[in-house]
Formats: structure tokens, C-alpha cells, sequence
């Protein structure tokens, strides 16, 4: 635990907030006036500053740029109803941000100083935070090797960056999928659980190839036999099937998603049945041939709740039921904005008022 982080704070002479359309926002291409900087080095973390949003100029043989020592998070900030602003379980992505670093041999940041750094510049930020429905601001917390060296080693000093983007819905409309059957993204002993740089890298080819097939994104299956259903795209999947939601079990290769485990507590505390364990392909096929698995949806950080139109296995198509107002999906949005934007009392605790 630190007390307060001492953070030297120097503040952009002329705000970019103006030039922003908070009518029409997309997903990370507009950036706040500030960043949070830190470094790692001698061992520890020092030099915590918050200054203008700005390019920074690195050594060309800075480690990350050829071996990839590179992760992230993602979180949200919302200006709740009363004109406060809270983050949203920021404590999960801490713990999370620190198997990442562990996971690629990086230093792990103290959790108070993650969620320290983020609160001091969300708070200098706050104007950013857009105010509509289903909008919020970003934050993308990230940390990155920077020694200037080309051996294959762990680098002895690092960087810890914060930006942060006002944002809309990263999905539009209900997602047309396919299972992809060649290429994987994780393998067991790999770091698919970790929000590693490299991860994002490897899916861009399979996710090209999908789009140019027709689909919007794919759904990622095991790395030895595609018998398994893993992840969906960037994010975790789950499937409503016979009234129960069922979702792929956590384990080296799928992420411990912070949405998924809000709604598995949602639907918990609502006495649905839920289980956590491995879905085959075949399993899923077969129910939406009986008209068994009336949802399936998508859920992130980023993509926070979206629908699954249809799943496509092998170039063979299966719709799902379109959506109706009583889908548990709807229901737990509805629920998670109510506390997101503090609608609602916080029963879970889950808003860190900033
Ligand atoms: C998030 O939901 O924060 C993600 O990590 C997805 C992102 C890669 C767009």
C-alpha cells in the first residue's frame, strides 16, 4: 500500500477538447489531453509524471521493438449521475496487469500505484469523459521493455504509460462469426491468458482472412485439435444453452475477461445456472441445429455485451434466434450500465470513485 502517489503533473498550455465530436465517437483514435508516464529502473519504479498526450522518441534498438516485451489493459472510466467519476473495478486489472508482467518476465507495478496513477489522470481528464449512454472514457494502461540492447534477455529498465480515449461501442451491430478451424491464438504453456502485445499481433491474419470470407470476427478454438471452443475475437464468449449460461473454463490460453466474471456474477446473484468448463464445437453445433442455444455473445472491456447473430462452422451457417427483449444479454446490460453509471446502488462494490 502507498500513501499517495507523488506524480509531477504538467498540464498541456492549450486543451485539444474542443476539436473532438462527442456525437460520433469511434474507438481509440482520439486521445485526451494528458498521458500518465513512469520508468522502471535500478530496480524500482520512479519518475511518475503526468504530461501532454505527445509523441516520445525511443532508440531504434529499444528491446520491445524487436522482442516484444509488451502488454496492456483495458478499463473504463463513467461520470456517474450524480458528477462523480469512478472507475470500474481498476483493482482486477492491476492483478491482472501483473500476471501479464509476470508471465513475460517484466516487473510487476504495485497495485496501488496502477490504480493511483490512473484516478490522477482520469481525475485531471475528467472533461474528457463523454456523457451519453453506452459512451465512456478508455484507459489503456501499458508497459513495455526499453534497454537498448539486441541480445535475448529480459530488459533491466521498462516503461509504464497510461492514455486514455473517450469512446463509443466498439461493435455495432450483432456479430456474424465463424469458427476458425486453422490458425490458433494461444497453446498451452503460451500466454494466452496475458494481455501480451504479441497475442494481438498473431490474430490479425486470421481476423484479415475471416473479414475477407464475409465474417465480421472469429471465434478462436483450442491449438491442438479445434475441438474447443476458446475466445471470440478479443474478447471471452459466452452461450446461453437450454436456459444456462455456459462459458469456456479460464486456463492458459483464454483470458480471465473482467466483463466475463462481472456477468457470471450477474447471473449468479440472479440464481441462473452458469458453468465454467470446456465447450467442444461439436456441442455448439449440435444445439443450434436443435434450436437449443438461444444466445451467444461476446464479452470485453471494449466490446462490453455484443450479440452473436450466427456462427459459422466450415462455411455451413446456424442462426441464432434474433434478439427479444427478454434475452439475458439485454437484461445484463441493462444491469451492468445501471451500476456503471451509477444508476443504481453498487452492491458489489465494483465502482472506484476516483
Ligand atoms: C479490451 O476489451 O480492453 C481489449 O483488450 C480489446 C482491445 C484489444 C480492443
Amino acid at each position: 500500500m502507498i500513501d499517495t502517489l507523488d506524480i509531477k503533473i504538467t498540464q498541456t498550455a492549450t486543451s485539444r477538447i474542443d476539436e473532438v465530436d462527442f456525437s460520433n465517437l469511434s474507438f481509440g483514435k482520439t486521445f485526451s489531453d494528458h498521458m500518465f508516464v513512469a520508468d522502471y529502473e535500478d530496480g524500482e519504479w520512479k519518475n511518475f509524471q503526468i504530461v501532454p498526450y505527445g509523441d516520445m522518441s525511443f532508440s531504434p534498438a529499444m528491446s520491445v521493438l524487436h522482442y516484444g516485451q509488451a502488454f496492456f489493459e483495458g478499463l473504463k472510466a463513467y461520470k456517474h449521475a450524480d458528477g462523480s467519476v469512478a472507475l470500474f473495478r481498476p483493482y482486477k486489472n492491476a492483478d491482472r496487469f501483473n500476471r501479464s508482467a509476470v508471465r513475460l518476465c517484466s516487473p510487476e507495478l504495485p497495485r496501488d500505484i496502477f490504480v493511483q496513477s490512473i484516478a490522477a489522470l482520469v481525475d485531471l481528464d475528467k472533461a474528457w469523459i463523454p456523457k451519453s449512454a453506452g459512451d465512456s472514457l478508455y484507459i489503456r494502461p501499458f508497459m513495455f521493455s526499453t534497454d537498448p540492447y539486441l541480445g535475448v534477455s529480459p530488459s533491466k529498465t521498462y516503461k509504464f504509460i497510461v492514455l486514455t480515449c473517450p469512446v463509443g461501442s466498439y461493435f455495432s451491430k450483432p456479430l456474424n462469426v465463424k469458427i476458425e478451424t486453422k490458425y490458433s491464438r494461444s497453446s498451452e504453456g503460451g500466454f494466452g491468458f496475458a494481455k501480451a502485445a504479441g497475442n494481438y499481433a498473431g490474430s490479425l491474419l486470421p481476423a484479415q482472412e475471416a473479414l475477407k470470407e464475409g465474417y465480421d470476427q472469429l471465434i478462436w478454438t483450442d491449438g491442438k485439435d479445434h475441438a474447443y471452443i476458446e475466445e471470440l475475437g478479443a474478447a471471452n464468449v459466452i452461450f446461453v444453452i437450454d436456459g444456462v449460461l455456459v462459458t469456456p473454463s479460464t486456463r492458459d490460453t483464454i483470458l480471465e475477461g473482467i466483463t466475463r466474471d462481472t456477468i457470471l456474477t450477474l447471473a449468479r446473484n440472479w440464481d441462473m445456472p452458469v458453468e465454467e468448463r470446456r465447450v467442444s464445437v461439436k456441442e455448439v453445433i449440435e444445439t443450434l441445429k436443435e434450436g437449443k442455444m438461444t444466445e451467444a455473445f461476446g464479452v470485453g472491456t471494449a466490446a462490453t455485451i455484443t450479440p452473436i447473430a450466427s456462427i459459422s462452422l466450415n462455411g455451413e451457417k446456424y442462426n441464432l434466434p434474433e434478439q427479444g427483449p427478454a434475452d439475458f444479454s439485454k437484461k445484463a446490460l441493462k444491469t451492468l450500465n445501471e451500476i456503471r453509471y451509477g444508476h443504481t446502488a453498487d452492491k458489489f462494490d465494483w465502482n472506484y470513485t476516483v
